[in-house]
């Protein structure tokens, strides 16, 4: 069960804003009131810089994880989100069994998407209230990726100590359902030395006595996807022989980050070339793209850190006030002439189907990208997965 935090801003659930004091509070809203203004003299066409014209991107994310037979193994999958690792395990050829998500909002992106699929959503997504039993036996493949927000770079990283910690309720999904296969998915600051004996108290302890675990950290740009991101996989089976078979993906790509091998590989787009930006003879894959759900308040930045602020300004790229399509970027330009970001700009950075039916208010949209796994990484883990169970049929 999870504990209630004492931190401030981690007594509430994950998708609030924290806590603020006033001064705080009064700083964010200067500066949301500034570019509200901004924004509606651009729109009114009082914006004295030109438009930037309107790119058709060169990546086709489904390129990268193109649709393989079903397999005939079934995956179950917790705290869904916006689909990432949904879009994988399906198109590397699992049957969907269900999806359970909390936020009502991302449970409808997922139904636009696929309305075969079964969708929980809202309390009847609510992992905490499952009777998970009903699932066992029927599921080949258990995935999901509790909050990372506990363990974020990004946050305050108190661990079990966050109200957000949902891992103790992966565990238990786990232990009802029994599948041949779990597979937990974070960020890579669950992998560091502070969080250490978390993991082995509350994942590798509690599950050693039935599966075989495995741990290690994949970068979605070792998959094409033009994004520095790196999560950190548990990966658990059952059977000990399937488990010998599991092999950790091989990089499909090579970029600027690859270290040995792979010279033959096929390169990883960078930003502009992805986005179908003009060559301006710098190009860098995208820093990881925050969630716009997290930190704070609810924001339209994608931007990260310092760091990324640097890179974002070499690329020539603006990763503020990210626009709700590429009409509305093209007419709103960024200050300093910058090119300014869409949410489908931001899909194709994360790897997802360019039509992938995620909507206004794009905080949420935002939140549901940058909190996800992204597809084309799911897609190669979740075939690498299908080879270890049924190494005849692929
Ligand atoms: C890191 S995101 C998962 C992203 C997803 N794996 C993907 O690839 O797109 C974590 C998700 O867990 C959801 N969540 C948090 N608490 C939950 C709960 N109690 N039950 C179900 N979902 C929950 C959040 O709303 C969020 O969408």
């Amino acid at each position: 069960m999870y504990r209630q935090g004492t931190a401030r801003g981690t007594e509430t659930a994950w998708y609030q804003g924290w806590d603020l004091t006033e001064n705080e509070r009064a700083t964010f809203r200067a500066t949301t009131i500034a570019s509200q203004q901004a924004k509606r003299q651009a729109i009114a066409g009082e914006c004295t810089a030109s438009k930037h014209p309107i790119y058709s991107p060169r990546l086709d994310p489904l390129d990268l994880m193109p649709r393989l037979h079903a397999n005939g193994l079934s995956a179950l999958s917790l705290f869904s989100g916006g689909g990432g690792m949904d879009i994988g395990f399906d198109r590397a050829g699992f049957g969907h069994v269900a999806s359970y998500e909390i936020m009502e909002g991302a449970a409808a992106v997922l139904r636009a998407a696929h309305p075969d699929w079964t969708v929980y959503g809202g309390d009847s997504g609510d992992v905490r209230r499952v009777e998970w039993g009903k699932y066992r036996g029927k599921v080949d493949v258990l995935h999901g990726g509790p909050p990372c927000q506990p363990f974020s770079n990004a946050g305050r990283q108190n661990g079990a100590l966050d109200v957000r910690d949902m891992i103790p309720e992966f565990v238990r999904a786990v232990k009802a359902i029994r599948p041949r296969v779990f597979v937990c998915e974070n960020v890579s600051g669950l992998a560091t030395k502070r969080f250490e004996e978390y993991v082995k108290s509350t994942i590798i302890e509690p599950l050693e006595r039935q599966y075989v675990i495995r741990q290690f950290i994949l970068n979605a740009a070792d998959y094409g996807v033009p994004q520095t991101r790196r999560r950190v996989l548990f990966v658990g089976f059952a059977d000990k022989e399937e488990a010998a078979r599991f092999e950790i993906p091989a990089p499909t790509h090579r970029h600027d980050q690859s270290k040995g091998s792979g010279h033959n590989l096929p390169k990883t787009m960078g930003v502009r070339e992805a986005l179908g930006l003009p060559e301006t003879g710098v190009d860098a894959l995208s820093p990881t793209l925050r969630s716009g759900l997290t930190g704070p308040r609810h924001t339209t930045s994608v931007l990260s850190s310092v760091s990324a602020l640097k890179l974002w300004n070499k690329l020539g790229v603006w990763p503020n006030g990210v626009a709700v399509d590429r009409a509305a970027a093209s007419g709103y330009v960024a200050k300093n002439g910058d090119f300014r970001l869409s949410l489908p700009d931001c899909l194709v950075l994360q790897g997802f189907p360019g039509d992938w039916p995620v909507q206004r208010p794009v905080y949420f949209a935002l939140g549901l990208i940058g909190n996800s796994v992204a597809p084309p990484m799911a897609y190669n883990l979740a075939n690498a997965v299908a080879k270890a169970l049924c190494p005849a049929k692929l």
